[in-house]
């Protein structure tokens, strides 16, 4: 990862992509505008579905040119962060309710050489982060309960977003949002202070592989909204 800026930049979540090819899709959500490859990864037991564990994020790894940015929906998360991060990610995000250490988790992380990424889920006030400010990379606020794409967004966040974007001040922390982005959606998070993007359905939908013009304009429709917001 390059310098820290706050420009906008979608994170193509490719929990909205084709399974069966997922090295293909990451290159193709890359030459077609997005900024960073969001991968979701869950355990069926921090949240109700499971999909990919650190294989397929060294799988892929090679596919993609930009930051890997891996978002752990698992608990606990501590036994896990070595085989992350031996992966290839570039960012870790993990839960703020995933486990009773979050610092000591987030100290792992940044000793692992890694961009260190708190996330929290729509019920944990942002207060939750406070005492790690100094030692983080990234918040995540997830505007849907995680654990599934294609949900609505939770517009009750847009408050909390501002309020973590004051809490921040001139730290070098992104704020990253999660779930129900769309063109819609979009510019009210944009406005709060948010600089990261997740975008899946919204990304994905109508275009595939052998299409993937689709996604670049779907990302430009994002893009745009979120550069006048
Ligand atoms: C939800 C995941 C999101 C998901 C967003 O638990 O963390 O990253 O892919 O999907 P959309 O953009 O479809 O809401
Ligand atoms: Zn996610």
């Amino acid at each position: 990862m390059t310098g820290f800026n706050r420009d906008i930049k979608i994170a193509t979540s490719i929990l909205a992509a084709d399974f069966a090819n997922m090295g293909a899709e990451c290159q193709a959500a890359e030459a077609q505008g997005g900024d960073w490859i969001h991968v979701d990864v869950m355990d069926g037991h921090f949240v109700p579905n499971i999909t990919f564990g650190p294989q397929m994020c060294a799988a892929i790894r090679p596919h993609i040119k930009t930051v890997m940015d891996v978002h752990l929906m698992i608990a606990p998360t501590d036994p896990y962060l070595e085989a992350f991060a031996e992966a290839g990610a570039d960012v870790l995000t993990i839960h703020a309710e995933a486990g009773p250490h979050l610092h000591r988790s987030l100290q792992f992380i940044r000793s692992l050489g890694k961009k260190a990424g708190v996330a929290l889920n729509p019920a944990t006030p942002e207060t939750a982060v406070q005492h790690v400010l100094d030692i983080v990379d990234l918040v995540c606020v997830m505007t849907v309960n995680p654990g599934f794409g294609g949900q609505s967004f939770i517009a009750s966040q847009v408050d909390k977003v501002r309020r973590l974007r004051e809490m921040i001040g001139d730290r070098p922390i992104h704020i990253e949002i999660d779930g129900g982005i769309t063109p819609e959606t979009a510019p009210s998070v944009v406005a709060a202070g948010a600089d990261i993007l997740v975008a899946g359905s919204a990304v994905f939908k109508g275009g595939s592989v052998n299409n993937p013009e689709v996604y670049g304009d779907n990302i430009r429709a994002i893009r745009n909204v979120a550069a006048v917001a």
